[in-house]
C-alpha cells in the first residue's frame, strides 16, 4: 500500500473550492488536512466525499475537553473512517487515556498537538507556565506516547530532538514545510520537504506552496520526488 508522506493542507472556506483544489490533486501522492475553518463550514459530508474520491483524511479539529465529551468526539471522528485525528496533549492524562481508549489501534491514527507554535515565552508566562517551550513539548510529547498515542505535531525544529527523545514507532508530522523557491508566507521557522525528511518527520503538512501553485499536481509530483530521491553520500 502506498503512504505518501505529504498532507495537503486544504485550508478552503466552502466545498466547491475544496472539490475544485482536490480534483488537481492524486490520491496515491497525497492526504488531506481538513481542519476546523472548512469542517465548520461542510461537516462530515465532505470529508465522506472526498473519502470517495480516495482521499485518505487527517481530522485536525484538536479536541479538548473533559474527557468523556473527547471520548465521545473520538468515536465519531474514528465512524467517519478517518486515517488520522488529533488531540491537545494540554488536556492531561485522564483525557488522552480516554481518547486512546476511544479508538482501535490501527483504524485512525491518533496524534498530540503539544505547545502550539503561535505560543511564545510570554504567552506561556500569561497562562502560568514559565519552561522554556522546547521542554513544555518535550515534556507533552512524552506523556502523550506514554497514554499510547501514536505521534505528535511539531515544529521543523523540533522533530531532530523529539526522535531521539522518542526514536521508535511515534510519528512526527511537521508544518512549517516550504520548497527552496516558495514564499514563506506568514510562517517563520521553515525547512525544505527534503531537509525535513531527514530532520526526522514522518509526514509533511503542506498548504500554499502546493495549493496556491499555478499547477498543484506538477508541484505535489516535485515534491514526492524531491523526499524520495535517494541520499548519495561520496
Ligand atoms: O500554507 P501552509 O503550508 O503554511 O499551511 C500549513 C498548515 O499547517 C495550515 O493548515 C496551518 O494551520 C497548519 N499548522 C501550522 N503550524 C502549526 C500547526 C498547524 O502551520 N504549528
Amino acid at each position: 500500500m502506498v503512504d505518501p508522506r505529504i498532507i495537503v493542507a486544504l485550508d478552503c472556506q466552502n466545498e466547491n473550492e475544496a472539490l475544485a483544489l482536490t480534483a488537481k490533486l492524486d490520491p496515491s501522492l497525497c492526504r488531506l488536512k481538513i481542519g476546523k475553518e472548512l469542517f465548520t463550514a461542510t461537516g462530515p459530508q465532505l470529508v465522506e466525499k472526498l473519502m470517495r474520491l480516495g482521499f485518505e483524511i487527517f481530522l485536525d479539529l484538536k479536541f479538548h475537553d473533559i474527557p468523556n465529551t473527547v471520548k465521545n468526539a473520538c468515536i465519531a471522528a474514528t465512524r467517519l473512517g478517518v486515517w488520522m485525528i488529533n488531540v491537545h496533549a494540554m488536556g492531561g492524562k485522564k483525557m488522552l487515556l480516554a481518547a486512546r481508549k476511544a479508538i482501535p489501534i490501527e483504524k485512525t491514527r491518533l496524534i498530540a498537538v503539544t505547545l502550539l507554535t503561535s505560543m511564545g515565552p510570554s504567552d506561556l508566562n500569561d497562562i502560568g507556565l514559565y519552561e522554556a517551550p522546547e521542554e513544555i513539548v518535550q515534556r507533552l510529547a512524552l506523556l502523550a506516547r506514554d497514554c499510547g498515542l501514536d505521534g505528535v505535531v511539531c515544529s521543523a525544529l523540533e522533530t531532530k530532538q523529539l526522535k531521539q527523545l522518542i526514536p521508535d514507532n511515534f510519528y512526527l508530522i511537521t508544518p512549517g514545510i516550504r520548497p527552496i523557491d516558495s514564499a514563506t508566507n506568514d510562517q517563520q521557522r521553515v525547512t525544505t520537504p527534503r531537509q525535513a525528511i531527514e530532520n526526522g518527520s514522518d509526514y509533511l503538512v503542506i498548504g500554499r506552496p502546493i495549493t496556491q501553485a499555478n499547477d498543484p499536481l506538477l508541484m505535489l509530483q516535485r515534491l514526492t520526488a524531491e523526499i524520495n530521491i535517494q541520499k548519495v553520500t561520496l
